[in-house]
């Protein structure tokens, strides 16, 4: 059994990659750890709360970091809409959040039970980067840290057109948390923009997933409306990029990775065109051990039937 904790900015694509994760046999998220990214902490804390609702599962929401470590990023309201569910206007019946703070939930959890956990990034990294500087020996803790975040060789998907969104949106946070990593010698597993891009599902396929008129198809077909009917976010493509679901099929079914590389991650924190990039040292030439491996290929379709599993 995965037992995932869930860092996110829900954020539609987020709301999916939930719906994936919550619905898989072998996968369990005992937390979900809320940040400021998509857009504000007050929104993606409300819609992760309105998402554990949706799905029924009775899944305790913390609210972490509001803001950036150091500086103020932009949003990505015009991808997920000002409430950042598609401006669907959701919002949840009776959960409530919880009092701990993110941070200090997530610690709490890995320190009484290291080595139990998958940590899973699908925001900015603001919330563990904090929880590494109260606690550096976090990486030590926890079994397996697959992240969202990046573009390899450097076509990102921001005004910063070598980053990454997530990375973009705290670069002083990944920064901390791959350095972090590194010193630990352990991997973190690393699910970038470009990878979303060769994976994206064709438009075919996710109107029939809209279509199936199950509650959780429904609640995806709502949230997601923005994504298929926008035509600036649609134009010129036939794919709809799912970079956060991605990721959570990493993590849910591991074998769907065919291959896989380790290599040396550093993220530009200055640079009027580069902050915000994850910089690859594809050919090791500084020599320096390995802190991320980066996901290269998937069983496509393999991922496919997990996004719609999690539809049903
Ligand atoms: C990432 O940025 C966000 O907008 C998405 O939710 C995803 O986590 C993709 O770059
Ligand atoms: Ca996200």
């Amino acid at each position: 059994m995965q037992r995932i904790l869930l860092d996110t900015d829900p954020g539609v694509d987020d709301a999916q990659a939930i719906l994936m994760a919550t619905a898989h046999a072998g996968s369990q998220v005992e937390a979900i750890f809320t940040v400021g990214g998509n857009v504000g902490i007050e929104h993606t804390t409300r819609n992760a709360l309105t998402i554990v609702e949706a799905i029924g599962q009775d899944i305790p929401v913390f609210a972490g970091c509001e803001s950036a470590l150091v500086f103020e990023g932009e949003d990505a309201a015009w991808v997920h809409g000002n409430d950042g569910l598609g401006d669907a206007n959701l919002v949840p019946q009776s959960r409530q959040v919880e009092t701990e703070f993110a941070p200090t939930a997530l610690l709490r959890m890995v320190t009484a039970e290291p080595d139990a956990f998958t940590l899973v990034a699908i925001g900015p990294l603001t919330n563990i980067a904090l929880a590494l500087r109260m606690d550096p020996t976090l990486p030590s803790k926890i079994k397996r840290f697959v992240v969202m975040g990046g573009a390899v060789t450097a076509r990102g998907n921001t005004s910063n057109v070598a980053a990454e969104f997530n990375i973009f949106a705290d670069p002083e946070a990944a920064h901390v948390v791959f350095e972090a990593w590194g010193k630990a010698g352990k991997l973190i597993e690393l699910v970038d923009w470009e990878a979303t891009v060769r994976y994206g599902i064709p438009f075919e396929k996710v109107a029939e997933w809209r279509a199936l008129g199950t509650k959780r198809s429904t609640f995806f077909d709502t949230v997601s409306n923005r994504s298929f009917d926008r035509p600036s976010l649609t134009e010129g493509r036939t794919k709809m990029f799912a970079a956060d679901p991605l990721a959570l099929a990493v993590v849910i079914e591991p074998d769907c990775v065919t291959h896989a590389e380790d290599r040396f991650v550093m993220v530009e924190t200055g640079g009027t065109y580069s902050r915000g990039q994850t910089v690859v040292d594809w050919d090791s030439r500084l020599k320096q051990e390995p802190n991320a491996r980066i996901i290269l290929k998937v069983k496509a379709e393999r991922f496919f039937q997990l996004f719609e599993d999690g539809l049903k």
